[in-house]
């Protein structure tokens, strides 16, 4: 049995502004995944730039974080066995072309739009899930150990 891991996933603003993340929330648990996090909120340009970093100079990066910031999206911490690998699979492929070609029934080609709206996002990998995790939900990880400061220091 593979093991428990949690992944970050994202309800696009796509998918939100069609009112259908409450729809897409419950998908995901009937799938067997609990939602150990979840916050609605919008992007800033400066935010979604830095989240998919990787991506920076491709030519479909200013669509990409055009996108993003148009609109207020969930980002969600799913947890479950193998969490990263399924939550990519129910999401289905990148383009929405090509899931609803390939994959009709997956949550892309459900509610996604078009090569750059595709309704969801899932981290790729353990490192990538540990990374996003904290960009959204940085709350969770531990708070910094300070000494409270001397008196003198006033
Ligand atoms: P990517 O990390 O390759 O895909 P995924 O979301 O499946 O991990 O790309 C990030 C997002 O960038 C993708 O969800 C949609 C957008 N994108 C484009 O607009 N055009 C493209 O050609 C690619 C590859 C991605
Ligand atoms: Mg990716």
């Amino acid at each position: 049995m593979a093991e428990l891991e949690k992944t970050l996933a994202l309800i696009k603003p796509d998918a939100v502004r069609a009112g259908k993340a409450q729809e897409i929330m419950q998908l995901i648990e009937l799938n067997g995944f609990t939602i150990i996090a979840k916050q609605k909120m919008q992007l800033t340009k400066i935010r979604a730039e830095e989240f998919y970093g990787e991506h920076k100079g491709k030519e479909f990066f200013p669509k990409l974080v055009n996108f993003m910031t148009s609109g207020p999206i969930w980002a969600l911490v799913l947890a479950k066995p193998g969490a990263i690998l399924a939550w990519r699979a129910l999401m289905g492929p990148t383009n929405v072309f090509k899931a609803r070609a390939e994959q009709p029934k997956c949550l892309r080609a459900l509610y996604g739009t078009d090569g750059t709206q595709n309704a969801t996002h899932g981290s790729d990998s353990p490192a990538s899930a540990s990374r996003e995790i904290k960009f959204f939900f940085s709350a969770l990880s531990p708070a910094p150990v300070t000494e409270p400061a001397a008196a003198a220091d006033y």
